[in-house]
C-alpha cells in the first residue's frame, strides 16, 4: 500500500513538472519598470557624454579700451578746437608733436596766445607760410581762438 502511495506521489509530481512549461498564467512585469530603467539609462548617458565632451575653452573677454580724446573736451570751445584740429593732424600730428617730413614744428602744449598770434599772422600774410594757407585761410577769429585753446592743452612734452 505504501508503495502505491509513493508511486502516485511520484507520478503526480512527474505530471506537474511536465506541465510547468505550459503554464499560461498571467505574466507580469511589475517588478521591472521599463520607464524607470530608461530614465536612469538616459541620466547615465548624459553624465558620460558630459565627461566625454571636450571642455569648452573659456574665452577671455578682451576689453577694448577706446582711447579717449587727448584733451578733456569740457567746454564747447575745446570741442570746436578738437574738431578743427583734425585738418592739422596730417602735418602737426595728433598730439601736436610735429612731423619732420613736413617740416611742421611741434605745437602741442604751446602757449595759447602764441599759437593764436602765429595763426593770425599767417592768415594776414604777416608771417608767410604757404603750405598752411589752404588750411587756415577760411578760419574765423573764433575758430583760431578755439584751435589755440585746444592745441595749448595737448599733452605734448617735447620732441622725442
Ligand atoms: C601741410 C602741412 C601743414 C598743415 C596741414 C598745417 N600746418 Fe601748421 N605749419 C606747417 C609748417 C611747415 C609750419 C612751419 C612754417 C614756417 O616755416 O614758419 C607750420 C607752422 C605752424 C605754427 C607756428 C608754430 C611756431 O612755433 O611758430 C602753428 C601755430 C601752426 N602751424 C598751426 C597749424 C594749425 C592750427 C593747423 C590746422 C588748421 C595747421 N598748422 C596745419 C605745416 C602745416
Amino acid at each position: 500500500m505504501a508503495r502505491l502511495i509513493y508511486f502516485l506521489i511520484f507520478v503526480s509530481g512527474l505530471v506537474f513538472i511536465m506541465n510547468i512549461s505550459k503554464y499560461e498564467g498571467e505574466v507580469s512585469n511589475d517588478k521591472f519598470d521599463f520607464d524607470k530603467t530608461a530614465e536612469a539609462n538616459m541620466k547615465k548617458k548624459e553624465e558620460i557624454e558630459k565627461l566625454l565632451a571636450p571642455k569648452k575653452e573659456v574665452k577671455e573677454k578682451v576689453k577694448v579700451v577706446k582711447a579717449g580724446p587727448l584733451v578733456e573736451l569740457s567746454t564747447p570751445q575745446l570741442q570746436s578746437g578738437h574738431d578743427l584740429y583734425k585738418k592739422c593732424i596730417v602735418c602737426h600730428g595728433k598730439r601736436g608733436e610735429g612731423k619732420a617730413g613736413q617740416k611742421a614744428p611741434a605745437i602741442g602744449g604751446q602757449y595759447e596766445w602764441y599759437l593764436n598770434a602765429q595763426i593770425t599772422n599767417m592768415q594776414k600774410g604777416v608771417r608767410v607760410n604757404k603750405v598752411m594757407m589752404p588750411y587756415i585761410s577760411r578760419l574765423s577769429e573764433q575758430d583760431i581762438s578755439d584751435l589755440s585753446a585746444y592745441i595749448s592743452k595737448l599733452p605734448y612734452m617735447g620732441r622725442k
